[in-house]
């Protein structure tokens, strides 16, 4: 059996703007949250997520897609560094990229993602335009487990919020935003107290 010691060690991947992320440190640094984040990775050497590790002294590493030779080699090299740091749990926090199996695979129900969409409706890019062009009164944000599939993981937590007949794909997605931004972080701090139970496909928030 593999026995944790401390807080929870957190390996978050993101490739751009990274304000999810900042609201997982906040969430840390605020007491919210038990956690440490041990590292950023990004794919991109150029992510503002980058300047916020930075600031608040979490170590990056920037894992570059053309230095490898197949996406499985990334992988495996991102699911090395994260287990060398001993990350518990791994977060992708806004990461451009579709998981590959070797990163799936060392970290099993271990990795989640937040989708700016009620899942399974509008997976994939632009959930928001998705939501806005199919004419749906309902959307929001779904926090999950990651599996092999596009945003098809086991559901953790939902957030809705209402989509109105003039919204632009700004205004929604920033309506969005403010609920990501209080979910993901509730998503990990019930993962850390050991309070999220899979069965298949049905999380069961438990205690
Ligand atoms: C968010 O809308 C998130 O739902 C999606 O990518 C965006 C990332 O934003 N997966 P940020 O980089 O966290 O600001």
């Amino acid at each position: 059996m593999e026995v944790t010691i401390g807080a929870l060690r957190i390996g978050v991947l993101a490739s751009g703007r990274g304000s999810n992320f900042q609201s997982i440190i906040d969430a840390v640094s605020e007491g919210k949250l038990s956690a440490e984040i041990a590292v950023l990775i990004t794919d991109n050497p150029a992510a503002f997520a980058i300047e916020r590790a930075r600031k608040h002294n979490i170590e990056h590493l920037v894992v570059s897609p053309k230095e490898f030779s197949s996406a499985d080699a990334m992988y495996t090299k991102i699911a090395d560094e994260l287990k060398s740091r001993n990350a518990g749990l791994v977060v992708l926090a806004g990461f451009m990229r579709i998981v590959g199996k070797p990163l799936i695979s060392a970290f099993p129900n271990r990795i989640m993602n937040i989708h700016p969409a009620l899942l399974p409706s509008f997976p994939g890019l632009h959930g928001q335009k998705q939501a806005i062009d199919y004419g749906v009164k309902i959307s929001g944000c779904t926090v999950h487990f990651v599996d092999e599939g596009m945003d098809t993981g086991p559901i953790i937590i939902q957030a809705a919020v209402p989509v109105y007949h003039d919204d632009t794909e700004e205004a929604l997605s920033e309506r969005i935003l403010k609920l990501e931004h209080k979910i993901y972080p509730e998503a990990i701090r019930l993962f850390s107290e050991g309070k999220l139970q899979v069965d298949g496909r049905i999380v069961r928030i438990t205690g």
